[in-house]
């Protein structure tokens, strides 16, 4: 089959490709993933660029018309003809994006803090021994007399497997039969032998995000955190959002293998760079927690994931076994154990249990509610009596996915902004202060909160008849200038158009339906709930006010809402350094009762009244009032 070389601007990369390739996979191939949230289905308009030169086929797709004007097309259904010269925009890049790894945490910032209620008994540890050689007399083989020894001197069962035992032999003479032997907490299996005072175990917590994995290594001697890292994950360039995913895993051919693979090659990249950084042997790594939803759990296994999106939405397995990093596919000790977080349902997976147990929220008596706001939005209330949990699917919208000039929170993001109510002239805040890229998911908050403060839109969201030159019509409708091109960093003007409203709408919507949801179910008012914990990035930016005012979140006190950052890799932190912590999460998931929002009219009617600002009950909403024209102390 003819190649054809394929030269990306302006990072200048060229790779070669068979003709008939997508734009899409070659840009892979290069390692410049591009955006897609309909997973290559030509709907998205995510992943444009511009064809320098060379011979290329479109095939369809559907790309804005302003767009289309400015010459661009879409790489998933442009196919490779010829050589090609193609140049991505920085907005169609998937990029790295900046990972939730140190936050603003007011709840429980250090895992010393947290271990205070557990004790320190890790998934893996190392003991010495030293053993007596054999001799023609005393001539027990080299397992019995390893596994004697640890009886004896340890008080411990232990086993070993087949792989263990293929180097035994070696490994007791080399390290003259005075050693240090790792064990599994679980079963007391025997991980790795290796010479006396060269034994360290290491663990590592994965959270396994749809759009991001951070990956930290522990010190499971000391219980110390040696460092952190996290990038986006790879099968993004499938789809933004699980559905996608689960979509291209089960509708092409090796597509969950794709998906596998691209997981795998997320996580195994930040393990090599975390251990090559600190010059740690992969062997030394003898346990993994993953933490990640239902979805990312069947993908990241080959587990097939069709069942998931189809009614009544049953996962392959909730509880899954102890797996070993071989058969999973990491890049550690080959026997290391991994466990993974168990899932409640198909969507309210191991990452909701790993933050609710992270949280505490089944530990005292406090009524707390626990949302993270991501792609669904999923939540848990309850306390130590009893836990109900639930997920909306708000959509991707305050990832800044689906939205026009949608970004997440990273440098560039427009996070705050402010608009004069007499000149309706805005001011932005820009995260690292420069000059704006996007706006995220806060900023996308603040704005909607402000446009209806300024009576810039109505309680619907629609635009009203104001005087201002940033309000404008176009083809596909009016949208709001919230930075001309001159100011932005990508020379393009960065608005917020009406389908965007309507989509944060949407989202905000599902989210505040889904808090009512719960309540009703258990015949609980709003003002019971003592405690709000939001998970994420998101919550480090958000604005507790804006998203009060819009109807996001509940309107109750600030000093009610806690900020935790990303729990769902604290958690796996936590369960990889306590045995009873990790026996705790797997109580959580089987007795925390899950609500279908799909079965019945209760979320569907709590949504519809909440398609308001902030809501068609104003009487929910006493802070707020009809959210427009005064500047109330919301900030
Ligand atoms: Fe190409 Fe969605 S339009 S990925």
């Amino acid at each position: 089959m003819n190649q054809f070389k394929v030269t990306f601007l302006p990072a200048d990369v060229t790779v070669r490709v068979a003709a008939g390739t997508t734009i899409m996979a070659a840009a892979n191939e290069a390692g410049l993933p591009l955006k897609s949230t309909c997973g290559g289905a030509g709907t998205c308009g995510r992943c444009a660029v511009k064809i320098e030169t060379g011979e290329v086929q479109i095939q369809g797709g559907r790309l804005p018309a302003r767009m289309e004007k400015e010459g661009y097309t879409l790489a998933c259904q442009t196919v490779i003809k010829g050589d090609v010269v193609v140049t991505i925009p920085p907005e169609s890049l998937l990029g790295q994006h900046q990972v939730l790894l140190q936050d603003k945490g007011r709840l429980q910032d250090s895992l010393t803090d947290l271990l205070g209620h557990y004790p320190l008994e890790p998934a893996c540890s190392v003991t010495s021994l030293e053993l007596a050689e054999p001799t023609l007399t005393e001539n027990a083989s080299d397992a019995s007399r390893l596994l004697a020894a640890l009886r004896k001197e340890k008080d411990l069962e232990a086993s070993l497997d087949l792989d263990l035992l293929r180097k035994l032999p070696d490994s007791l003479r080399q390290a003259g039969w005075q050693i240090d032997v790792t064990l599994a907490a679980t079963n007391n299996r025997i991980i790795q032998v290796v010479p006396r005072g060269t034994g360290r175990a290491y663990g590592l917590a994965i959270d396994l995000g749809t759009t991001t994995v951070a990956v930290s290594l522990l010190d499971l001697g000391s219980g110390q955190i040696v460092a952190r890292n996290g990038s986006y994950n790879r099968q993004a360039a499938y789809g933004d959002d699980v559905i996608s995913r689960i979509i291209h895993a089960t509708s092409n051919e090796g597509g969950l293998e794709e998906l596998r693979q691209a997981a795998l090659a997320t996580i195994n990249d930040l393990i090599s760079a975390i251990l090559g950084s600190r010059g740690i042997n992969p062997a030394g790594v003898t346990a993994a927690c993953v933490a990640g939803n239902t979805t990312m759990a069947h993908l990241l296994l080959g587990i097939n994931p069709r069942y998931l999106r189809l009614s009544p939405y049953i996962p392959a397995a909730a509880e899954l076994p102890t797996l070993k990093a071989a058969e999973v596919g990491l890049r550690i000790n080959p026997g290391a154990i991994v466990q993974i977080f168990p899932a409640v349902a198909s969507y309210v997976g191991g990452d909701i249990v790993s933050g609710a147990l992270f949280t505490g929220i089944a530990r005292g008596e406090e009524l707390t509610l626990f949302i993270d706001i991501g792609t669904n939005g999923e939540m848990v209330l309850g306390n130590s009596d009893w836990l109900i949990s639930c997920a909306c699917s708000a959509g991707p919208a305050f990832e800044g996915s689906g939205i026009t000039c949608g970004m997440r929170a990273m440098a560039g993001a427009i996070e705050g902004v402010t608009i004069d109510p007499e000149t309706l002239e805005v001011e932005l805040e820009v995260i690292g202060g420069g000059r704006p890229a996007g706006i995220c998911g806060s900023g996308l908050i603040d704005c909607l909160a402000k446009l209806r403060r300024a009576g810039i839109i109505d309680r619907t969201g629609n635009f009203q008849d104001v005087t201002t030159p940033r309000l404008r019509q176009t083809d596909e409708g009016p949208e709001f200038v919230l930075a001309w091109a001159a100011q932005s960093s990508n020379h393009r003007d960065i608005v917020l158009t009406a389908a965007d409203i309507k989509n944060l709408i949407r989202s905000k919507g599902a989210v505040f339906a889904g808090i009512q949801s719960l309540l009703k179910t258990v015949s609980l008012e709003m003002e019971a709930i003592e405690r709000i914990i939001i998970a994420g990035g998101f919550g480090n930016y958000l604005h507790i006010p804006n998203a009060v005012a819009i109807g996001l979140l509940p309107d109750l006190p600030p000093e009610k809402y806690v900020f935790a950052g990303n729990t769902s890799l604290k958690g796996a932190e936590l369960a990889l350094l306590s045995r009873p912590a990790w026996q705790e999460a797997l109580e959580l998931a089987r007795r925390m009762t899950y609500l279908e929002l799909s079965a019945g009219n209760l979320f569907m009617e709590e949504f519809v009244s909440a398609l308001f600002l902030p809501h068609t009950q104003l009487e929910l909403f006493p802070s707020v009032g009809n959210g427009s024209g005064s500047e109330r102390s919301l900030g």
